[in-house]
């Protein structure tokens, strides 16, 4: 049973194989309050430590000192404006304009499996993988009702929750926040990790001192955005990939988000994460409900590595749903770096003719088919082939490149609208803007109002039809510029505030339209690069472009903050030309293909104009392709050293499940003068099994390696790298 509750304590205890988390109901008050979140424990009356027997003891005590007793006891789910200053998870507007909510603890039931959510993307589980407790809280006075669930995945070690809100009351009312998790616990000199970014450097993995205050990363540009993301880390200024403390929040959410550490007063920290509340008003009318999305929680006792493989096995097993989930996506090759939008049949099947020479699989024709899109200045919303570039149509080109033994991807960018367009001379009121003022352009660009039933049908129309033309078997699907202007010309003055959420909602009905209609279709997401990488969208595509910029040493980083939290099947990477068209930097073609291949791998430059060396060594990427890319899809990875961190070298390694099998990747990334053979201990290995490493005449023992190391081979020059592929062998003796 991973949930129990203790009726004479009143304690419900949620256990995974290493983790527990305790929560208490206070006797008379009802509050349900938090015990404890960490290492897995027995179960025991531990409700002192909810610190009610203390000054100011609870209110049926010590009335007088409310307001402190509120201000500092750990609630699960603390709301506004009744003596706790700290951050609430929910506000209201009442008819009458008040603002407090003040939930108590009304039932219980605990039930097998994973509820689905509403509309919104859902982690999933098969029977016996998964128990929910949903704890029904409810606020006395206002009628609301918020129902708080708990869904524990034992062997991830991962707890996710949500919360649904119902107004059970007598009036409509306005949600004004509606966070979706809250861990109420004493700060233990906690550092706490975020990632940070921009458009071509996402993901840059940061660390730091939590301080008194509130401390946080967030988004109000409607989408989950390049600058910073929706998950946080806390943990022990000790810990390391390899030991210490690490508990983990992450938010499965597209658009604008809160995730938030404050230190209060007494040294106890509050991490709450959320929908983000500015701009945020959800009229509940009377007997509606309210679902906000799934925040994934896990803890780890033995470092940030165990963090990472907790939530690569939980988005591998519980969240993407695609059949390529667990199978070896078609190498492609893209045609936007190669051409932007000079391209026409010819071209594109020239690109095929030579990928299907060097076994390429896959070609996906990028921005510029329909509309007279010749640039970023126009046509979007006009998803009519243009066939003067497109000459005998679309489905003349998808059969001559299947002709050729490759599947056909089609880039599309259905959100959004062109001022310069058939679809906005028709329709401008389907663009988002405020009436009376004009709406900022980006990218030349307006966004299309996806709370409207009649956008979101034409919108899918348009996909559809397309897909429905020809035998294509892949969309990248993008999204190019952030929200503004945030107005619709269809919600009434007092839902204008549910727009950025709406505009989400929408584009999750919209995918999953898609993928009901095409079952078998491989959707990869995409945002200006990796913009919209989140949990949510994983969702609906299992691959995600990680990034516009696409040189070996930039991805480096880039892909070691994606992979902190995102299994390697999920994230977009391609070999590009030389020098590299975001920094203009010159790598060997080995290593860009070394560091793409811990992604799904594929190319996007011109294989017809490249150096034959270059062309020649395609075939041999091909083949390290599909010689490790289970191994690298479901392995479990380890973080050896960052460049970021040491400014000189990165390295990891993925092993296979069963320990019998590993892949190194090392790259030296500056060269290094009277060299001495750097040594590197592997992690994750067998410490009993020998293995064979590839290239090397003897077997190593997994103890060797991972105590003593491997002696990396001497490399010349700079963005230097090597695979080293080890293998166990059923041999006692090493020689
Ligand atoms: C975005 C994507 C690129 C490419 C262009 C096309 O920037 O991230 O990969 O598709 O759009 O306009």
């Amino acid at each position: 049973m991973a949930i129990t509750y203790d009726e004479k304590t009143k304690i419900f205890k949620l256990d995974s194989a290493h983790t527990s988390y305790m929560i208490g109901i206070v006797d008379q008050e009802q509050f349900v309050g938090h015990i404890y979140y960490g290492a897995k424990l027995r179960m025991q009356d531990a409700l002192y430590l909810m610190r009610t027997e203390e000054n100011p003891f609870v209110p049926s005590v010590n009335n007088r000192e409310r307001c402190s007793f509120m201000d500092t006891f750990p609630m699960e789910y603390p709301g506004h404006g009744a003596g706790d200053y700290r951050e609430g998870c929910i506000r209201v507007r009442t008819k009458e304009g008040h603002s407090v909510v003040s939930l108590t603890y009304q039932s219980h039931e605990i039930v097998d499996g994973k509820p689905a959510l509403e509309g919104l993307p859902a982690s999933f589980a098969k029977d016996g993988e998964c128990q929910t407790l949903i704890l029904t809280c409810r606020d006395q006075v206002l009628g609301l009702e918020a129902e708080l669930l708990y869904s524990v995945f034992e062997k991830e070690d991962v707890i996710t929750r949500s919360v649904r809100i119902i107004n059970a009351g007598e009036q409509d009312i306005y949600l004004t926040k509606v966070y979706s998790a809250c861990i109420d616990m004493d700060d233990r000199d906690y550092e706490w990790l975020m990632l940070h970014g921009s458009w071509a450097r996402e993901r840059q993995i940061e660390r730091k001192k939590i301080g008194y205050g509130k401390q946080s990363v967030g988004s109000v540009r409607g989408e989950s955005s390049h600058q910073e993301h929706p998950f946080l880390a806390w943990m022990d200024p000790q810990t390391t990939q390899k030991q210490g403390e690490v508990y983990a929040m992450h938010f499965v959410y597209s658009g604008n988000f809160t995730a938030q550490i404050e230190k209060s007063q007494f040294d106890s920290i509050r991490v709450t994460m959320g929908i983000n509340a500015e701009d945020f008003c959800w009229k509940l009318n009377q007997g509606e409900a309210f679902t906000a999305p799934e925040v994934v929680l896990t803890y780890s006792e033995a470092g940030l590595g165990n963090m990472t493989r907790n939530l690569h096995d939980f988005y591998r097993n519980h969240m993407i749903r695609s059949k390529y989930a667990h199978s070896k996506r078609p190498i492609l090759i893209n045609n936007w770096e190669a051409t932007y939008f000079d391209f026409d049949t010819e071209k594109l099947l020239a690109i095929a003719r030579k990928a299907a020479e060097l076994g390429i699989e896959m070609l996906v024709m990028d921005d510029g088919w329909f509309g007279n899109r010749n640039d970023d200045s126009t046509s979007l919303g006009d998803w009519f082939v243009n066939e003067k570039k497109i000459t005998g149509g679309l489905k003349h080109l998808v059969d001559g490149v299947n002709k050729l033994g490759l599947k056909f991807g089609i880039w599309m960018e259905p959100e959004m609208i062109s001022p310069d367009s058939r679809l906005y001379e028709e329709h401008p009121d389907w663009a988002l803007a405020v009436p009376g003022r004009e709406a900022a352009l980006s990218r030349n660009q307006y966004v299309l109002d996806l709370s409207r039933k009649e956008v979101r049908d034409y919108v899918y129309e348009s996909v559809a039809a397309i897909l429905r033309s020809a035998n294509i078997e892949y969309v990248k699907w993008d999204m190019n510029r952030q929200l503004s202007d945030m107005g619709s010309f269809a919600l009434p003055a007092d839902r204008q505030g549910e727009l950025y959420h709406r505009y989400v909602l929408g584009v999750y009905e919209l995918q999953e339209r898609l993928i009901t209609e095409f079952p078998d279709l491989l959707l990869e997401n995409c945002s200006g690069g990796g913009a919209r990488f989140d949990p949510g969208m994983l969702y609906y595509s299992p691959q995600i472009w990680c990034s516009d910029d696409t040189d070996a040493v930039e991805r480096l980083k880039i892909q070691e903050g994606t992979a902190l939290i995102y299994p390697l099947s999920s994230i977009g990477a391609h070999v590009s030309v030389c020098p590299n068209h975001t920094v203009g930097r010159n790598t060997p073609f080995e290593t860009r293909g070394n560091v793409a291949l811990a992604g799904t791998f594929g190319y996007e430059l011109d294989i017809t104009t490249i150096p034959k060396e270059n062309q020649d060594l395609i075939p041999k990427q091909v083949a390290l392709y599909h010689k490790y890319n289970d191994l690298v899809r479901e392995g479990d990875y380890y973080r050896i050293a960052s460049y970021q961190e040491n400014h000189e070298y990165d390295c990891y390694l993925v092993v296979s499940k069963d320990k019998r099998e590993a892949l190194v990747t090392f790259v030296q990334v500056i060269g290094r003068p009277n060299f001495h053979s750097r040594c590197i201990c592997l992690q994750g290995l067998d410490p009993e099994q020998n293995y064979r490493i590839e290239g090397k005449d003897r077997l190593f023992g997994g103890d060797l390696l991972m105590k003593a190391g491997l002696l990396m081979d001497d490399l010349w020059g700079d963005a230097q790298s090597r695979l080293y592929h080890l293998v166990a062998e059923a041999q006692d003796e090493i020689k």
